[in-house]
C-alpha cells in the first residue's frame, strides 16, 4: 500500500482529478474516512475532471446520486445509513455499474460482493486538529488496479 500527504483540499481535489483521468467503465473506487475527512472533496475533484457539469452533493440523506453528465456516468453512494451490504444494483438507480464509476463513501466492508476489484483510499486525518494535512492510502485490490498512478 502506498501513502500520499495531501495538505489542502484543493490538493484533494487534484487527487480525484488524477485519479479520473485513469477511470473506465465498471471501475470501484471505495473512499474511507471520519467525516470531514476529505471523501466528498475528493469525488468533487474527480467529477470535475469526468466533465460532470453539476455541483456534486454528499449524497448521505439520498444514499447516492448519479452524475451523467461526464465522459462517464459516475455513482456517487454514501454507504454511511446502509447498516448491511450494500449492492449498488439494489438501490435502484437509473444506471449500471458495468457502465458506470461508482465511487463509494464510507464502504469498506459493505461493498465487497460489487466488484472483484476495487481501489480502496483510506483517508486520515492529523492528530493535530489544527493540520489541514490528510494521510491517504492506498490500496489497489484486484489486477484492475496494479498499474494506477495517482
Ligand atoms: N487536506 C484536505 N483534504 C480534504 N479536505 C480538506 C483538507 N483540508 C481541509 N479540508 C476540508 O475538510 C472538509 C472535508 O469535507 P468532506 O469532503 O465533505 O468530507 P467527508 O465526505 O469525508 O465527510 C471540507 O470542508 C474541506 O474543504
Ligand atoms: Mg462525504
Amino acid at each position: 500500500m502506498r501513502e500520499l500527504t495531501v495538505p489542502t483540499a484543493d490538493d484533494m481535489r487534484a487527487l480525484g482529478r488524477r485519479l479520473a483521468a485513469q477511470l473506465r467503465p465498471g471501475d470501484l473506487v471505495v473512499l474511507t474516512g471520519d467525516l470531514g475527512a476529505g471523501k466528498t472533496t475528493l469525488v468533487q475533484g474527480l467529477a470535475d475532471a469526468l466533465g460532470v457539469t453539476e455541483p456534486v452533493l454528499s449524497p448521505t440523506f439520498v444514499i447516492a446520486r448519479v452524475y451523467r453528465s461526464g465522459r462517464l456516468p459516475l455513482v456517487h453512494v454514501d454507504a454511511y445509513r446502509l447498516g448491511s451490504a450494500v449492492e449498488v444494483e439494489d438501490l435502484d438507480l437509473d444506471a449500471s455499474v458495468e457502465e458506470s464509476v461508482t465511487l463509494v463513501e464510507w464502504g469498506e466492508g459493505l461493498v465487497d460482493d460489487l466488484a472483484t476489484d476495487r481501489l480502496v483510499l483510506r483517508i486520515l486525518r492529523s492528530d493535530d486538529a489544527a493540520d489541514e494535512t490528510r494521510r491517504v492510502g492506498v490500496a489497489a485490490v484486484g489486477p484492475r488496479w496494479s498499474d494506477i498512478t495517482v
